[in-house]
């Protein structure tokens, strides 16, 4: 049983950040925590766990106090950023290493960490660094530790937020396989409403508050419309995924003629004859591991909008980085606004952006406002810098007011990953990479990317995304690449 008493939470900086919360979570129970960006998921799922404590009232899982140093672990939690949760170099070890905390023997240790691993698709993966694997990897290792471990309850911060639907629905059926036995709790945040329907209760967290506890099919008249769609992610219309290729980059794709009324048109009408930003021939890429990815032939016009679509693993990143000019191919070629790419040196330094796919690990400034500015200066110097900070910061739809003097490692995710989206706004960039942008973003910010997306294509920006929501990808792009395995 998991139980919290009038629970509130505030950091140091004196901001509130759950008010006071009433809790009770019977043994064998699944519970959604839903709810935006901020709105005290993680803060939620850390308390449970024990990593936090209340500022006040209490929490008890099985009757202790999960913070209390030498509480037996009854709580393994995934973390929202899979990264930050790995102790070793090694998936193997990584399995291993929580099993040694339990002091199993050997023997069992080997049994539990072959079975984890078939369990979540890690069978090739065992001695791969896990910093190294793919973001839906990272977080099917988290996942197989837990499993491993076989803790009494499982608090899950948005599990799945790496994996594409294939992935999501082939993983929880190794998930459903770990607690089995009936008296397992799950807690899981999630912002999607396929993953809150899996629920028999969801908590509705808005601004620290519990908004709604009850049964998921009661949210919708339960919780205001505007609150409920920006905090929520909308399942797909259709489960369609983009039709499956072989992996090699289609030959010679057909550009789309200008559509009429399109800011990219020529003037005089017609095919016009813009120079491509980015042009692959022949080419492979390839990264560590041993994988590598040939492209026959792809051209990007200056302004067009190209998605890179396939399931985890297909190499969305690797193609991203060829276009950015940052991966030299093996063999072929690749001219990247007009650079031919013989090694990483020839990248087109200032005139292109990229979003990684973890990009808060790369953040170096106290404050937001230093974060945002080192970009700029980078490329721009030190001429308006407040003002085109601001401007980014806007666009990316944080409030500059509530964001500018905030620490950006004391965020939550989706905040960080605004964060880092404002940086590569900032840069001003005719060419825009983004490796799945959309992860940790709720219903209302992926809204909010979209729209600046399709003001900065109407303005001739060129811009390759590379993403496994298919439902982001459809309605922005001129053409997708589809990626298989
Ligand atoms: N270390 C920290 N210091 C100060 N404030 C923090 C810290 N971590 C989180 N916050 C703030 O607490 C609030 C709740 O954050 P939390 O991470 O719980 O939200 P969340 O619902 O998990 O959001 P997301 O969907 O973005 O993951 C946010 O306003 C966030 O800015
Ligand atoms: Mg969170």
């Amino acid at each position: 049983m998991i139980e919290l008493r009038g629970v509130s939470f505030g950091f140091a900086d004196g901001r509130g950040i759950l008010r006071p919360v009433d809790l009770a979570i019977e043994d064998g129970s699944w519970v959604a925590v839903a709810g935006g960006n901020g709105s005290g998921k993680t803060t939620l799922c850390r308390l449970v766990a024990g990593l936090l404590r209340p500022s006040s009232g209490t929490v008890s899982v099985d009757g202790a106090d999960p913070s209390s140093a030498g509480a037996s672990p009854a709580v393994g939690i995934a973390f929202q950023n899979p990264d930050s949760q790995f102790v070793t170099s090694r998936v193997e070890r990584e399995i291993l290493f929580g099993m040694e905390n339990l002091a199993l023997p050997p023997r069992e240790m080997r049994t539990r960490l072959d079975e984890a691993a078939a369990a979540f698709g890690l069978g090739g993966l065992l001695r791969r660094n896990p910093h190294t694997l793919s973001g839906g990897e990272k977080q099917r290792l988290v996942l197989a530790g837990l499993h491993a471990m076989a803790p009494r309850h499982l608090v899950l911060d948005e599990p799945f937020s790496f994996l594409d639907d294939a992935g999501r629905a082939s993983f929880l059926g190794a998930l459903r396989g770990s607690i089995r036995g009936g008296s397992k709790t799950v807690v899981w945040s999630t912002l999607d409403e396929e993953e809150i329907a899996l629920a028999g209760r969801v908590v509705f967290l808005h601004g620290g508050e519990v908004l709604y506890d009850g049964p998921p099919r009661a949210l919708c008249a339960a919780v205001p419309a505007d609150i409920l769609d920006a905090a929520i992610v909308r399942a797909a219309r259709e489960t369609a995924v983009l039709p499956e290729r072989s992996r090699a980059v289609p030959s010679a794709p057909s550009p789309d003629p200008p559509r009429p009324g399109d800011a990219r048109a020529a003037p005089e009408g017609g095919r016009a004859a813009s120079p491509a930003s980015v042009e692959i021939r022949g080419a492979v890429f390839t990264r560590g591991g041993g994988f590598s990815l040939p492209v026959a032939d792809l051209a990007i016009r200056r302004g067009e909008t190209i998605g890179i679509a396939g399931p985890s693993g297909s190499g969305k990143t690797t193609l991203l980085l060829g276009c950015a000019g940052l991966l030299p191919p093996r063999e072929g070629s690749a001219t990247v606004l007009g650079n031919r790419i013989i090694s990483r040196r020839d990248a087109p330094v200032g005139r292109f952006a990229f979003l990684f796919q973890s990009p808060e690990e790369g953040f170096f400034a106290p404050t937001v406002r230093g974060e945002v500015a080192l970009a700029r200066r980078a490329f721009h110097g030190d001429r308006g810098v407040e003002e085109s900070v601001v401007a980014a910061l806007e666009a990316a739809g944080l409030s500059p007011a509530a964001f500018l003097d905030r620490n950006p490692f004391g965020l939550s995710q989706g905040e960080k990953r605004l964060v880092a989206i404002a940086s590569v706004l900032v840069i001003g960039a005719e060419l825009l990479l983004l490796d799945e942008p959309t992860i940790f973003l709720d219903g209302a910010a992926r809204a909010r990317l979209l729209d600046l997306l399709v003001r900065l294509r109407a303005a001739g920006t060129t811009i390759v995304v590379a993403s496994h929501d298919t439902r982001f990808l459809e309605p922005l792009c001129d053409r997708v690449v589809a990626l298989s395995v």
